[in-house]
């Protein structure tokens, strides 16, 4: 077996299913959240993959929108795309809420998203949207419907989905000469950097890297001809691929990354079990710090019901004896409960009175944009806590080094 598993995260729900209730949690679903690292391939990818239409339906909660950071990121990506290519044919795999796709033509763009939810707000506001999942059906039909695309783009999507080899097949067909395939998703070294396991839930079975993607596309005749690394998301790299004979000239961004890569030794399984034993600590270390402050009868608020703190709620035991509550700006999450940890969500107006002293950093990767929203909570004496990229507490006095 070219596939190692190295991190045990435990019994896990899955993340987008938020309670309305705690009546019938004996109906809950749990998995195991097993990481496994391809000494092939160098992918990092789930041991057990949930089921796609048990995460994307629906009922989906996400709205890439409700963050300013993600609202400026996808403008700026857009501009850079328009100097890029003359008269962008768009097409969006995952398309959410239409966060990026919005910045594009209504008749040249077309979007699939499995979410139906999601996909009647881009229809509505007028972009062709197939509400389904992405797959060589959906690609001959586009072909066929509306022709070669020069800009294929997707963001946090590709690593969603299990089957990578039907996802370049399809990307491929549809993809002009000189066409440009973008994808961006988590970035493994990040992970490894930040130690934020909390990255690996059921809607991530892949965390990218250049060696891993660079291997996946050998066989399809597609090549990177740049790539950058985010700061969104907790960390994220974005791809550019063309086909292998396209005019696209290898970027210097590209060997620097390869080399950074080597450097911090993603191709060794070593990397991985060092990177297991850490999360570990992490985990003591984060209930030590919680433990202590619900000692002195304080009450703690988590900042955003993200998916991701899903995997620290489960993997370490903290339910509502130790988060009071959870605050979240996302309409559909508020007054619902957290998925197999049961804490309340609720709106953030509701929830950030004068008792609160303790924030925990659940949306860790808004770090900046949230410790400036809520500076005047800081000024008044209040803390925040973090795991990432080891479990601390913050202060007033700590801004200027977190966020620099
Ligand atoms: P994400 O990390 O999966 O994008 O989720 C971020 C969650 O945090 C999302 O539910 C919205 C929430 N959030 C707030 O409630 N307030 C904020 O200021 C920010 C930045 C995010």
């Amino acid at each position: 077996m070219s596939k190692k598993i190295f991190l045990n995260l435990g019994r896990q729900p899955v993340t987008n299913s938020y309670l309305n209730n705690l009546k019938n949690l004996n109906k809950e679903y749990f998995y195991d959240l097993r990481v496994t690292y391809n000494i092939k391939n160098n992918l990092v990818s789930l041991a057990n993959y949930v089921k796609p239409t048990m995460m994307f339906n629906n009922k989906y909660a996400h709205r890439a929108s409700s963050s300013k950071t993600m609202q400026l990121h996808f403008k700026k990506l857009s501009n850079e795309c328009k100097k890029k290519i003359k008269k962008v044919k768009c097409l969006e795999i995952g398309s959410n809420d239409g966060v990026f796709i919005k910045n594009f033509s209504k008749k040249s763009t077309v979007a699939v998203e499995p979410c139906s939810n999601l996909a009647n707000l881009t229809k509505k506001s007028g972009y062709t949207t197939y509400p389904v999942f992405w797959n060589k059906k959906i690609s001959n039909k586009i072909l066929i419907k509306h022709g070669k695309r020069n800009l294929i783009f997707s963001a946090n999507t590709i690593s969603h989905i299990e089957k990578l080899d039907e996802v370049f097949i399809s990307v491929k067909k549809l993809l002009d000469n000189n066409g440009i395939f973008i994808f961006e998703d988590p970035y493994i070294l990040s992970v490894l950097k930040n130690n934020s396991y909390d990255q690996f839930y059921d809607e991530h079975a892949h965390l990218f890297s250049y060696l891993s993607v660079t291997n996946l596309l050998k066989k399809f005749s597609l090549r990177i001809f740049d790539a950058k690394i985010l700061n969104v998301h907790g960390g994220s790299i974005r791809f550019y691929i063309c086909h292998e004979n396209a005019k696209y000239k290898k970027t210097r961004s590209v060997s620097k990354i390869l080399t950074l890569e080597l450097k911090n030794k993603i191709n060794k399984f070593q990397t991985y079990k060092k990177f297991a034993n850490r999360v570990k600590k992490s985990k003591f270390k984060l209930l030590r710090i919680l433990k202590n402050i619900k000692k002195k009868g304080k009450v703690i608020v988590g900042y955003g019901a993200t998916y991701k703190s899903s995997t620290i709620y489960n993997y370490c035991n903290i339910n509502d004896k130790l988060i009071d509550y959870i605050i979240d700006n996302t309409k559909n999450k508020q007054n619902k409960f957290t998925p197999g940890s049961h804490i309340k969500i609720i709106a953030p107006k509701k929830g950030l009175d004068n008792k609160v002293k303790y924030i925990f950093l659940s949306a860790w990767n808004f770090k900046r944009e949230i410790i400036n929203k809520e500076i005047n909570f800081l000024k008044k004496g209040g803390s925040f806590i973090t795991h990432v990229p080891y479990p601390r507490i913050i202060k007033l006095k700590d801004v200027k080094n977190e966020i620099s």
